[in-house]
């Protein structure tokens, strides 16, 4: 049912089609840039490979991406015409933009996504996820699980979790799902650092990472998931774009250092920003049960991803990510413990595929 192949070229999709509702969330840079750098050349996006080079270059420059483009229409350009509503799946080499419209990328390479579906044999809209990457939420998970700090290290990184909740209760207030929104920008961060730290210690040590790089790198994409539903409901301001900016390059470096010099406290802090995102999430449900949130319909994305009803709502989405948190929780606090049994991550089998 589901073909699984490579997706070089989905970047480049994103460029050229957003859905409704990201039109001031973070398409809209890069769209400037197709727009902006594509004129002259008439590039849609000429740092990156031939993919990506639509219509201006294929004929006098890469004879063989035109003659592709003939030859059945695998390869190519996001074409202005191609803007129909509702195509079919496309076979082959084409593609279905993440606005459900048709593209077709005319690469010299030959680089392209297999045509994927839906159960119902409906093309798969999204390039950013996959069907196999979507799940359901266990939502039996233990929302209340504490770790009580007793050691040193635990005691700082849970103080250090209250004192950094502080300015941002008093920036966001009851603002929910702008604070989700701006929250997840940060969430995202720990497990990509985490992962690539620990796959560059897998390459320098020639050793296994027990699976933990994966589970990390699972983590951090889970979040960056949770961000690209929140900014479906939550359109960033220019300010808060700006505090994203600056929040990013510092917490990315203070991480980055925090995690070569102490992995297990840099866990141990992760499992306590969890703990506050599992009680934020619940602040939201409330203010959606009381009425001062509109519990508006779920995202198409969040749909899709969590695999929830075509009736789902807001409610329904923030129940899922609470989850999700969760599960964070338990593999960083879980994390931390092993190496507070002087063991490293690789020494415990990792929790691949935990949401
Ligand atoms: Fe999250
Ligand atoms: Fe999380």
């Amino acid at each position: 049912m589901w073909e699984k192949g490579g997706s070089l070229s989905r970047g480049f999709l994103r460029l050229r089609h957003h859905r409704h509702g990201y039109s001031g969330g973070f398409y809209l840079h890069d769209q400037r840039f197709a727009g902006g750098l594509a004129g002259p050349l008439g590039l849609r996006r000429p740092l990156e490979g031939s993919s990506a080079l639509a219509g201006g270059l294929r004929g006098p420059i890469f004879p063989l991406g035109c003659r592709s483009l003939s030859s059945g229409g695998k390869y190519a350009t996001a074409r202005k015409e191609s803007d129909e509503e509702g195509p079919p799946a496309p076979s082959g080499g084409d593609m279905v933009s993440e606005s459900g419209k048709e593209e077709r990328v005319s690469s010299y390479w030959g680089v392209m996504r297999p045509r994927v579906t839906k159960k119902d044999g409906t093309a798969w809209p999204w390039n950013c996820f996959m069907p196999w990457d979507t799940y359901s939420a266990d939502l039996s998970i233990d929302l209340s699980k504490h770790h009580v700090p007793k050691t040193f290290t635990d005691k700082f990184a849970y103080r250090t979790v209250k004192i950094l909740r502080i300015p941002t209760d008093i920036f966001f207030q009851r603002r929910y799902g702008c604070r989700a929104m701006m929250l997840e920008t940060v969430a995202a961060v720990p497990g990509m650092v985490g992962g690539m730290l620990l796959h560059l210690k897998s390459l320098r040590r020639f050793q296994h990472s027990g699976g933990w790089i994966k589970a990390l790198l699972e983590e951090a994409e889970n979040e960056r998931m949770h961000l690209m539903t929140m900014v479906e409901i939550v359109q960033p301001k220019w300010y808060e774009r700006a505090l994203v900016l600056t929040v990013q390059g510092v917490f990315f470096n203070l991480y980055f250092l925090l995690y070569l010099l102490s992995p297990k406290l840099a866990h141990r802090i992760v499992g306590y920003l969890e703990e506050e995102a599992i009680h934020s999430y619940t602040e939201f449900l409330k203010e959606i049960d009381r009425g001062t949130i509109k519990n508006i319909p779920a995202p198409a994305i969040a749909r899709d991803y969590w695999r929830l009803p075509e009736n789902a709502t807001l409610r329904d989405v923030v129940v899922v990510v609470r989850a999700d948190e969760a599960h964070h929780r338990d593999v960083n606090h879980f994390a931390a413990d092993v190496h507070f049994q002087g063991k490293e991550l690789r020494d415990a089998p990792a929790p691949l595929g935990y949401h």
